[in-house]
């Protein structure tokens, strides 16, 4: 971060030229990391680079993000290599299977992530929020980092894997985000390793029993799985079971330590909030929270990216697309843009609201991504985030220390996740 007139900039990632990239191999070139994006495609709409017999294409152009996330979302379908990590880490659940198979899953899954389940997710996220937030002010410095991550996983381990209600901060989540929050970022694989032993008490201990019937989870301990509409393998349950716990927490959790970081940056904006929470407002549609929470998703969008197999040709600028490219939509290029927003690297909340002199583009800002291989979780995270937020906000005054905060970096991993602890200092309203 750096200190420009006054202004805080939130950390960027330091991007370098083309020229200068280091891919020596496809597994190489898959790992999003500091030094595997090239800076050019911050101006750019289309970077292509060659990787051996393979066109790699970079995107960060709105127009074809749309048409290769949502208009020929059949032709762009998700990249098997994507799926082949996915699959290594999870097995054959959500992340790691396309096609009819994916698509079953995603309709299985999908009743639990709307209707219904939000309004419980929003109630669950505020009481497990109020407990937490007690716990917050008697310590008085916290790192938002760690506490945001283990309240999401408590919120979703009380839902969506357990008995739809909260119960108390469960000891395991903890020792397990304790776990997850010291083990390298770039490696998913074997994080996902450590989630895992979230889903296998889950499994043992027997807290699917308290699931509705309408959960395939219900069934994880069925060895002919669920046998519902949408049926699904108990392989496939056991590994969406870990695809949940991953999913459902990390990208909430990083959003509201950063939201509440950056608040703490900015007590003008935070004073807003506040007034909002205060008078019952920060939920409404175009709220200045929402606002915020928005500004920053494209900030730190929690997925930076995804990659799509192209099936057939496509012209972005003056660049064409072939069967059998590996497509890259850069989300992090595409919010950070310095064609399409003003100040890309500054945090200006308002900049989301409906009166904005600059309207944001629809599909300039895609942090959930989109089409029928996006996000199932987006209902359920806004829920749960105004939830958190309002309640945070509700009893406590939260202030970050610019010094300190100009040391943090960012860490390019599976998500981009902030290089060093979101430290803040709560006081009790
Ligand atoms: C701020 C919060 C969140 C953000 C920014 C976010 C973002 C994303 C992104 C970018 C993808 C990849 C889509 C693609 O490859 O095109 C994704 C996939 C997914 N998300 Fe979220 N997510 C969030 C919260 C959640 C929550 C709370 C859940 C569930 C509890 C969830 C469940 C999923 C699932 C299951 C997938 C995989 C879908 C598939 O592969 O078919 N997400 N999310």
């Amino acid at each position: 971060m750096t200190i420009s007139q006054n202004r805080f900039l939130p950390p960027v990632l330091s991007l370098p030229d083309l020229d200068a990239l280091e891919w020596k191999s496809m597994a190489e070139m898959i790992r999003f990391r500091e030094n595997s994006r090239p800076k050019e495609l911050l101006d750019e709409q289309v970077i292509v680079k060659q990787m051996g017999k393979r066109q790699i294409v970079l995107i960060a152009d709105p127009v074809a993000a749309e048409e290769i996330l949502f208009r020929r979302a059949d032709q762009f379908p998700k990249a098997a290599i994507q799926k082949k990590l996915g699959h290594a880490a999870f097995g054959p659940g959500l992340s790691g299977t396309v096609g009819a198979q994916n698509q079953r899953q995603r309709h299985a899954f999908k009743p639990l992530m709307v209707g219904e389940q939000v309004r419980i997710m929003a109630e669950v996220a505020k009481e497990a929020a109020d407990a937490a937030v007690s716990r917050y002010l008697k310590a008085g410095r916290i790192d938002l980092g760690y506490e945001m991550a283990e309240l999401a996983m408590q919120i979703i381990w009380a839902t969506l894997l357990g008995p739809g209600r909260y119960e108390g901060r469960d000891p395991i989540v903890a020792e397990v985000i304790t776990e997850l929050y010291a083990h390298p970022k770039g490696d998913f694989i074997s994080a996902t390793g450590i989630v895992r032993r979230l889903a296998d008490h889950f499994e043992e201990s027997g807290r699917w029993k308290r699931l509705a019937d309408d959960n395939p989870l219900a069934a994880i301990t069925n060895p002919d799985g669920w046998t519902g509409k949408h049926p699904m393998s108990q392989e496939e349950l056991r590994a969406n079971a870990v695809v949940m716990a991953a999913s459902g927490h990390v990208t909430t959790g990083l959003t509201l330590a950063w939201s509440a970081w950056l608040l703490g940056l900015f007590p003008d904006d935070q004073r807003r909030v506040v007034q909002e929470v205060d008078n019952d407002e920060h939920q409404e549609s175009g709220s200045f929270l929402r606002q915020v929470v928005n500004e920053t998703l494209r900030l730190f969008p929690p997925g930076a990216e995804t990659m799509r197999d192209a099936l057939s040709t496509m012209q972005v600028a003056d660049q064409t697309i072939n069967p059998g490219d590996l497509v890259i939509v850069s989300f992090y290029a595409l919010h950070r843009h310095h064609r399409l927003w003003q100040n890309p690297d500054a945090f200006q909340p308002q900049r989301f609201a409906a009166e904005s002199p600059e309207p944001v583009m629809p599909t300039a800002f895609l942090p959930f991504s989109g089409g029928p291989g996006g996000c199932l979780g987006e209902r359920l995270a806004w829920a749960e985030m105004l939830a958190v937020l309002g309640t945070l906000f509700r009893h406590t005054r939260v202030e970050t220390d610019p010094v300190e905060a100009d040391k943090v970096g960012l860490c390019p991993g599976t998500c981009i996740y902030p290089e060093g602890a979101l430290r803040a200092q709560l006081h009790p309203r």
